[in-house]
């Protein structure tokens, strides 16, 4: 029974996204069993990362000002003078000292710096709700509507995404997850992966006045000035790979340009974290997070210049890939773990060798993650944020919201429109001046991605060859029901 509800809960931890329509064609059966040369192979349950305990984050209160009286004031006149006094210069100085002063005139400003540098997000699930309610037959999926009036769309709890609302959101650049369930690990994990690629080109294709497929810091710089939103490529989940460097080469050569090293499963290589118990040292800690094989993948990875993104992985795959990668790593849409104890958020030591590697942390807006229960407001947000600027600094903090793959979003970010908001709220908070909102919104994973393509340069001119390393075979004992692998 805990484990049904568990589940049900968990489905709010990504570990499964909405079903809405009915699947196409015979896949499935009743429990997720699948049928394989006449063999039932049974799927192993996802199970999500525990995300339902509380955390210990508070929103900070906004004291007010005390009005102090002058007890040795002794004539009304005097006061009077002393007010008007206080006035007269309190106001202009007031004026000159602050820049803008109310929402509206800040949220000019973050407007104005959207147009300067891209706002990048980490992760939207789109793609995957696409799948999921129109089978990716696209040609009639009008990404132009507002789709808060479309069927399913309008009714799903998970879809936050249309054109309209990203342009007010003012999105310069989204990576768009190629994400496919834990469940076909095995199986066709491959297939879907690619199908899921060919969904994302195949969107921007169709809509060419608004998205511009890219794979390079040049390519969203350049259509960021061309007025166009930059989508990206990244493959959430190493289950993705069937096991083959091929298959990662491959992913690259389609266009992705980072690949989660875990989503919610285990795979051969490397640890997710549903298994970790916390920051703190457990027996869990001294399980490997990356095998030999793991490490490859990474070491590849830098080779191609795929950033290594560590959303979802376990925290000893995080320290595995942070001492082994030659670049700069990402997590695409994970928050603090010292405010809200989700094995999906990032722990502070983590935190620091983040600083140390030069990656980033870009913060996911799911409540679950933000304060660890079902509401969340934007000052809860903005409390991440500036946890992990003062544990890694400025230059390794970012935004991967999650949208369509959350169910649950704070008051005030409820779709892709609401990214100036969080911005305008930053910036009432003197240390967010325009510089270091900019670092925030997209010049931090500008960087990162810059370093990345800066470590494929060198290995290239050094003439690192591909890696050819295979999969140890006993690593896929028990798993091999449904594969050829006769030679
Ligand atoms: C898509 O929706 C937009 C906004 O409602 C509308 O202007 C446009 O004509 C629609 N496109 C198609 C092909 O239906
Ligand atoms: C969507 O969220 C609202 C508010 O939390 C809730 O009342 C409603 O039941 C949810 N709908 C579904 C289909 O889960
Ligand atoms: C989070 O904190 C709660 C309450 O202290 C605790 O019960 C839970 O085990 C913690 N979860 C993790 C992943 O550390
Ligand atoms: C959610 O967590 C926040 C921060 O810990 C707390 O202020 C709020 O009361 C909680 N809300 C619910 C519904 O538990």
């Amino acid at each position: 029974m805990l484990c049904y509800i568990l589940f049900v809960f968990q489905t709010t931890c990504l570990s499964e996204l909405p079903d809405v329509a009915p699947p196409l064609g015979l896949v499935r059966g009743q429990n997720g069993s699948v049928r394989c040369n006449g063999r039932p192979v049974h799927c192993q349950p996802d199970s999500g990362s525990s995300c339902s305990s509380k955390g210990n984050s508070s929103a900070e209160g906004k004291g007010t000002m005390p009005t102090k009286v002058k007890p040795w004031c002794v004539g009304l006149g005097i006061c009077l003078l002393f007010s008007a006094v206080g006035v007269g210069l309190g106001v202009p100085f007031a004026l000159n000292s602050s820049g803008p002063s109310t929402h509206q005139e800040r949220l000019e400003v973050v407007r104005r710096l959207l147009r300067e540098v891209p706002l990048i997000d980490g992760h939207n699930d789109l793609p995957w709700n696409v799948r999921k309610f129109v089978h990716n037959q696209i040609l009639h999926f009008n990404f132009s509507a507002d789709l808060m009036k479309v069927e399913p769309w309008a009714r799903s709890n998970w879809s936050h995404t249309d054109l309209p609302r990203l342009r007010r959101g003012m999105v310069g650049a989204q990576f768009w997850s190629a994400y496919v369930p834990c469940g076909a690990q095995y199986l066709d994990a491959v297939q879907l992966t690619l199908e899921q690629i060919d969904l994302i080109k195949r969107l921007a294709e169709l809509n060419p006045d608004h998205l511009t497929l890219v794979t390079s810091v040049k390519g969203v710089q350049e259509t960021h000035r061309a007025g166009r939103i930059a989508s990206l490529i990244g493959v959430e989940g190493g289950h993705s790979l069937g096991n083959s460097l091929a298959v990662l080469r491959t992913f690259y050569s389609l266009g992705a340009r980072y690949m989660t090293v875990t989503h919610t499963c285990d795979t051969a290589w490397a640890d997710c974290s549903v298994g970790d118990r916390g920051a703190t040292p457990s027996p869990d800690d001294r399980k490997p997070g990356l095998s030999d094989f793991g490490k490859a993948v990474v070491r590849e990875m830098n080779r191609l210049g795929m950033m290594v993104d560590l959303s979802h992985a376990s925290v000893p795959t995080m320290k595995d890939a942070l001492t082994v990668s030659k670049a700069p790593v990402i997590f695409s849409h994970s928050s603090a773990f010292a405010l809200c104890n989700s094995t999906r958020n990032v722990p502070d030591d983590v935190l620091k060798l983040v600083a140390l590697n030069g990656g980033i942390v870009m913060v996911n807006f799911y409540t679950y993650f933000i304060t660890c229960n079902s509401s969340a407001s934007i000052a809860d947000v903005v409390d991440h944020i500036n946890h992990i600027r003062a544990v890694a600094g400025l230059e390794h903090v970012g935004i991967g919201a999650g949208y369509d793959g959350i169910n649950y979003t704070p008051q005030g970010l409820e779709d892709v429109s609401k990214y100036p908001q969080l911005l305008a709220t930053l910036m009432e908070d003197p240390r967010w001046g325009e510089t270091e909102v900019k670092q925030l919104a997209g010049l931090n994973l500008l960087r990162v991605f810059q370093e990345v393509e800066q470590v494929r340069e060198k290995w290239r001119l050094a003439a690192v060859m591909p890696v050819e390393e295979l999969i140890p075979a006993n690593y896929l004992e028990g798993h091999t029901d449904c594969m050829y692998l006769g030679s």
